[in-house]
């Protein structure tokens, strides 16, 4: 008798015990700490910083543990966006050239390790540029993770990713998280340098922003996307937002003639979303032709090598264009194709409106899935391995820059079943380095108020260019552009 109740003291005392013991661990675990959404983006200096974006389900603290003695950690306030919590941080005092590893999330909860390597400021510069996955279904995510995973393959020395925008269709929670679980693995081992797109922040207020962590310190505005800049190697480049006002406003137009100025690296590059050369089902707005009349002037002033852009889910590539003609001195455009399964048709009632033909007969396009290119008489060129996901590489070597584009086929392998990847199209551009000269010194950042001043006269602008030279090409075009609704099923 004695002993069971001794037993039962025993056991009631552990029981207790374990009560006590586990209660506020337990109270602790039923919050989800667990992050997603991981991304490493540039962020500042190129060889000394990073900037971490991630979020969890439940508002949690932000902690980044990384292989790194001097680290500088500075965290943003967590704050609720659309039901979740996004943590951003930015990470300082790393040292160029070192490959660290990290993990993201609170004292209680880490993420798998990740990966990246610092800029070592040398003139040998590899990136890698896609656009456009806009996807909404796991499926269309697939391809683009697809397409990027051939592109780390085919350039595994990348040293950061460009994406130049609509990552997604509708920019929403069900999405992103669809890209997340696609793309979320690949994300932690690499720096990206996102573009904001029409799809991730046109009407999409500040989701890009929350996307991301950006030095945002220059950006004429953070409502619908940003514009930044940043320095890797030799080669110096800007980010530009084309949500802005529908394309890219005065503002922003004076910050990029100002940023490009501040510089003296070899090679100035642009990365923006909308295209000012395309062909594409866009092609035929104001936007696009007021971004080919009037941002094309900034490139030209300030000696811009080499533009990339998306939107328009084709390729084209020109040689280089200086006042809207061939100059060997002037910019070569690239429209890098998507990287994902939605792709447009050459609209042919741009050809001799909209874009001089003199100008076609010297680009490198192709369409349809970029299984039929321009010879130069017609479209219809047709090579069944080309039809796929696009993506593009840039290598710098001190003077000498090589771009090359790729498909990777939708449906074709090599005979041993790996991706079959072609070679579609590669440039080389030179130059004597060290010419460069930074003639701006002063504050480039734009004030909110001189912001607001400045959407009126953008307002003007755009509306001179699209009622004085769009309106006119337009109605000219509405016979051709009928026909191709109802010969070609295409707008
Ligand atoms: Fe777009």
């Amino acid at each position: 008798m004695k002993k069971s109740v001794f037993k039962a003291v025993s056991l009631l005392l552990a029981f207790s015990l374990l009560v006590c013991v586990f209660t506020p661990a337990f109270a602790e675990s039923s919050k989800d700490e667990t992050p997603f959404r991981i991304s490493v983006s540039v962020n500042g200096d190129t060889g000394t910083q990073r900037g971490f974006t991630w979020y969890t389900k439940d508002n949690t603290d932000s902690l980044i543990e990384i292989n790194c003695e001097n680290a500088k950690i500075t965290y943003k306030d967590v704050t609720e966006w659309q039901g979740n919590y996004c943590h951003q941080a930015v990470v300082a005092g790393l040292t160029p050239g070192e490959t660290y590893e990290y993990t993201v999330g609170s004292k209680a909860v880490q993420s798998d390790k990740g990966t990246f390597t610092t800029d070592n400021k040398d003139s040998e510069v590899n990136f890698i540029a896609i656009a456009d996955v806009q996807a909404s279904s796991e499926e269309n995510f697939m391809k683009g993770l697809d397409t990027l995973l051939a592109a780390e393959e085919t350039m595994p020395d990348a040293d950061f990713t460009v994406n130049l925008g609509d990552f997604t269709n509708e920019s929403d929670n069900t999405e992103w998280d669809t890209y997340d679980k696609v793309f979320g693995t690949a994300n932690m081992d690499y720096t990206i340098a996102p573009v904001a797109g029409n799809h991730d922040g046109f009407n999409r207020p500040y989701w890009f922003n929350n996307m991301f962590c950006l030095d945002t310190t220059e950006s004429v505005q953070v409502k619908n996307g940003v514009n930044y800049s940043f320095d890797y190697g030799n080669c110096h480049i800007a980010v530009l937002n084309t949500n802005d006002m529908m394309s890219v406003t005065l503002a922003q137009m004076k910050w990029l003639k100002n940023d490009m100025n501040g510089t003296d690296k070899d090679w100035k590059i642009v990365a923006m979303h909308k295209s000012p050369y395309t062909l594409g089902k866009d092609g035929k707005w104001p936007d696009a032709l007021y971004l080919s009349k009037s941002l094309t002037k900034v490139f030209d002033e300030c000696g811009v090598d080499l533009v990339m852009s998306g939107h328009d889910h084709q390729y084209i590539r020109t040689k280089a264009l200086k006042n809207n003609k061939l100059s060997d001195d002037g910019t070569v455009y690239v429209l890098a194709g998507t990287a994902g399964s939605k792709r447009y048709e050459i609209r042919k009632f741009l050809a001799g409106t909209y874009m001089r033909t003199s100008f076609i007969n010297t680009m490198i396009i192709q369409k349809n899935g970029y299984g039929n290119y321009w010879d130069g008489k017609s479209w219809d060129n047709t090579d069944e391995k080309n039809i796929g996901g696009c993506f593009n590489t840039v290598s710098v070597n001190g003077g000498k820059l090589t771009f090359n584009s790729y498909i990777l086929s939708d449906e074709l392998t090599n005979a041993d079943g790996s991706r079959l990847i072609t070679n579609t199209d590669t440039s080389t551009l030179t130059k004597e380095t060290g010419k460069n000269k930074i003639t701006f010194t002063g504050d480039n950042t734009t004030s909110e108020a001189e912001y607001n001043l400045s959407i009126i006269p953008s307002f003007c602008c755009l509306a001179v260019y699209a009622f004085g030279e769009w309106l006119p090409k337009f109605l000219y075009s509405v016979p051709a552009i009928l026909k191709s609704v109802i010969v070609d099923d295409t707008f």
